[in-house]
């Protein structure tokens, strides 16, 4: 299948590591340009580097602390200035990790849309200007099974992700007469850095050792294994491409099987 993809320009907010790095990889491979979008610019750099070396002068970095909307705005500036346009914008980015709501002060809890909300939503008001005037965008938004599986210990990460898939939807509707297609991903247990840290998290809470929850969680997926971040890139891979023409405010699970919501 030819993705149409090749020359394309895309954002990954959050493409320094785990699945921002995978749909990178992805997009570098079908003949995209892809821009690294993070906050610490040494992973940063080594991640444009390491890119870089298979797909030369393909790969630009911009560290970017994407809670900051003038950083956004300098950053999607700089983009457009280098390629002319904005194809493409993947939001990977997130520091969310679960926190047993009982525990969880006002304060913290009104603070959380800064997590993983907040950012996305922000990198669609600077990047979508730039789509419109070209007719032609592709907007991916990497949620979360808590954001439809509710349970009392991923409180954050269900704001953000439900959140999330609710922009989706309405953004759908709205951009799509611009040829703006605003989709999502569903991801459950993919094996990044953050999933390390998550089973950490759930060990401290649970007062298992990190080894019994990484057991008792992948007991659960019916596949057997944790997801690798490259399968997830290829779904987003594809809602990127030319070929998704008539997906448009969807989110597709990427969990193994492990949803038990329909
Ligand atoms: N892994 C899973 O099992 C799983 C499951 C469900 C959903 N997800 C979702 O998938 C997405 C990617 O997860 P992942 O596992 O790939 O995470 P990850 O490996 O921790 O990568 C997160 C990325 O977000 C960036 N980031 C975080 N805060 C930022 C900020 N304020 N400004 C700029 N960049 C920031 C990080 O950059 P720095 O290094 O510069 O901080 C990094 O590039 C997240 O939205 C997550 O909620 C993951």
């Amino acid at each position: 299948m030819n993705l149409g993809l090749k020359d394309r320009v895309a954002i990954l907010a959050g493409g320094s590591r785990g699945i921002g790095k995978a749909c990178a990889m992805e997009l570098l491979a079908e003949g995209a340009f892809v821009v690294l979008v993070s906050k610490n610019s040494d992973i940063n750099a080594a991640a444009v580097r390491e890119l870089g070396k298979l797909h030369p002068d393909r790969v630009l970095g911009v560290p970017t602390d994407l809670t900051d909307d003038a950083a956004i705005a300098a950053m999607t500036a700089q983009v457009v200035e280098r390629y002319g346009r904005i194809d493409i914008l993947v939001n990977s980015a997130a520091t969310v990790i679960p926190q047993d709501f009982f525990k969880m002060g006002d304060g913290q809890l009104t603070g959380l849309l800064e997590q993983k909300f907040n950012p996305a939503a922000r990198c669609i008001r600077h990047a979508v200007p730039n789509m419109r005037k070209r007719k032609w965008g592709r907007i991916i938004n990497i949620s979360g099974l808590a954001g439809r599986q509710p349970h009392y210990t991923v409180v954050p990460a269900a704001l953000n992700n439900s959140a999330m898939l609710n922009l989706t939807k309405a953004l759908a509707a709205e951009l799509a007469k611009d040829n703006i297609l605003v989709n999502a991903v569903v991801p459950y247990i993919i094996d990044t850095e953050r999933q390390d840290e998550t089973m950490r998290e759930w060990a401290q809470m649970t007062g298992q050792t990190e080894a019994e929850v990484r057991k008792q969680r992948v007991s659960k997926l019916p596949v057997g294994r944790m997801g690798r971040p490259e399968e997830v890139a290829a779904v987003v891979t594809f809602m990127a491409s030319e070929r998704s023409s008539y997906v448009v405010g969807t989110a597709w699970y990427v969990d193994g099987g492990g949803a038990m919501t329909l």
